[in-house]
């Protein structure tokens, strides 16, 4: 199924990617550096890493320049110590006309015990350029599972509800 949030983007012929397509993944060991007062990783620095992961991610859907338009509420869930290893997975979850959603999954990991814990979802915005700097039309997303579609009409409410506040704002 081919999906876009813009209807006029619907009733014309475009070019539509699958949404496997587009996945990115980052692997960054948590030094001294990145770390807070607390000895865990800043919450900046986590961001810093979503934004380059879901980057990715949209270059790979687009295949042109991209910039982060915004970002949705990001929740810290558990602190990532020095020494431990931060797991980002990014993923091309919806597309208007010329906007490309990801979403980013961060898990931390203990690399001696091996553990997996889940620290943050993070929802970034980006919009691709043309070669004057203007917002250039995005590929359609395809879903190919019951799973990919319900992300992409969650992807479309996200989208409304964002729109609805950039315009309250
Ligand atoms: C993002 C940017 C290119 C949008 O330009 P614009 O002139 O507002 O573009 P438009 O109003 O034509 O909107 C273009 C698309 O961007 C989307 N958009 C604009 N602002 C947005 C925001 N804050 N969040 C999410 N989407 C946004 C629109 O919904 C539209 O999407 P659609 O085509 O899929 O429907 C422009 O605001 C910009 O350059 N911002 C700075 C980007 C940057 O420097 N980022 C680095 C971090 S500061």
């Amino acid at each position: 199924m081919t999906a876009d949030f813009d209807t006029d983007a619907n009733t014309t012929p475009r070019d539509a990617r699958p949404m496997s397509g587009s996945q990115a993944s980052m692997t960054e060991i948590v030094m001294p550096n990145d770390a807070n007062p607390h000895g865990s990783v800043s919450g900046g620095r986590v961001l810093h890493l979503i934004d380059i992961c879901a980057a990715v991610a949209a270059l790979r859907h687009a295949r042109r320049p991209v910039v982060t338009a915004s970002f949705d509420d990001v929740a810290f869930l558990a602190p990532v110590p020095i020494g431990h290893v931060l797991l980002l997975d990014g993923q091309v979850t919806g597309v208007g006309r010329t906007s490309i959603e990801v979403r980013v999954a961060v898990r931390g990991e203990n690399p001696v015990t091996g553990d997996l814990r889940h620290t943050t979802t993070a929802y970034v915005t980006f919009v691709a350029l043309d070669d004057a700097g203007r917002p250039a039309t995005v590929p359609g997303l395809v879903a190919s599972t019951p799973d990919e579609e319900a992300t992409l009409e969650r992807a479309r409410q996200r989208r409304s509800a964002r729109l609805d506040r950039i315009h309250r704002d």
